[in-house]
């Protein structure tokens, strides 16, 4: 069926959804369900991907806002072994509703997610796109199964930000985080800046921030989270990975909202975690 102002474009075998319309220009991957680029109306894209992205399908996609579910980070206990950041970053998602007017675009998509997946972790998951001059990502979870069930999930978006020695996070001042580098909980003293790896999981509960970069301001919004994860890899570390490209370090920066603790779904029970961001 035809959608207003989408279109669909392939490469290497795989199809990308590509939205223009007159506030927005956007672009989501079939493959992970993530989108890939937020343009609002003359400016420069939101998001950063990866030159070196691998968009095969053969692994998650390096860059835009890969979606991690049922957990973040390394798979444990009964799923050890499983795929870090879970599984749906590795599947292909199809679109369930689509509406749209001169205003506003808003997509619904679920994974093709096989049953004995599903009932193996008896969590049904989908996500819903709103775009205007900002965009929303909202991951839904609902507990499909007749026992309590666990779930951790994380909009991993990673944004463009020119120039990573001028970038900082003004709002996680005085925030308490673990520190994945050094392994220690460590207290933010002033705004958060990075010149070197950095791997925190902040234990920020609120609602707004926003990352300062020479030009502009990227406002963010949080909803349904327990955390707030910053990432940078640096040189080393990104070097290391064959689809970060040499100097991406110095143009990105990862901040996710995440359920990295875990929450306990009863039965039918659903929730929601939600990104929202805009200059
Ligand atoms: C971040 C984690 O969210 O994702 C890091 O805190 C991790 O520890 C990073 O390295 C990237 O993960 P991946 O699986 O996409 O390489």
């Amino acid at each position: 069926m035809p959608y207003p102002y989408l279109a669909e474009s392939t490469s290497d075998e795989q199809t990308f959804y590509v939205i223009t319309h007159p506030k927005f220009s956007a672009k989501i991957s079939k493959f992970g369900g993530q989108l890939l680029s937020f343009i609002p109306q003359g400016q420069n894209d939101i998001l950063w991907l990866s030159d070196s992205a691998i968009l095969n399908g053969s692994k998650p996609i390096r860059g835009g806002a890969p979606l991690c579910w049922p957990w973040f980070g390394p798979a444990a206990g009964e799923f050890e072994g499983e795929p870090q950041h879970g599984y749906i970053r590795n599947l292909l998602w199809e679109i369930k509703e689509y509406q749209s007017n001169e205003q506003s675009v808003e997509i619904n998509l679920s994974p093709i997610i096989s049953n004995e997946l599903t009932e193996k972790l008896g969590l049904a998951v989908n996500v819903v796109y709103r775009f205007d001059t900002s965009v929303s990502i909202e991951i839904n979870t609902s507990n499909v199964s007749d026992k309590t069930k666990t779930v951790g999930c994380a909009i991993h978006s990673y944004f463009n930000v020119e120039d990573i020695t001028q970038t900082s996070l003004p709002e996680l001042s005085g925030c308490s985080y673990s520190d994945k580098v050094l392994g220690k909980e460590q207290v933010q003293t002033g705004a958060v800046t990075v010149n070197a790896e950095t791997d925190r999981v902040y234990h920020y509960e609120q609602a707004k921030l926003s990352i300062s970069t020479p030009s502009r301001a990227i406002k963010i919004e949080h909803q349904g989270h327990d955390s707030v994860i910053v990432w940078n890899p640096w040189q080393q570390t990104a070097a290391n990975m064959a689809d970060f490209d040499n100097n991406g370090y110095l143009s990105m920066l990862c901040v996710e909202a995440g359920i990295t603790k875990g929450v306990s779904l009863a039965p039918r029970q659903e929730i929601t975690l939600k990104q929202r961001f805009s200059l």
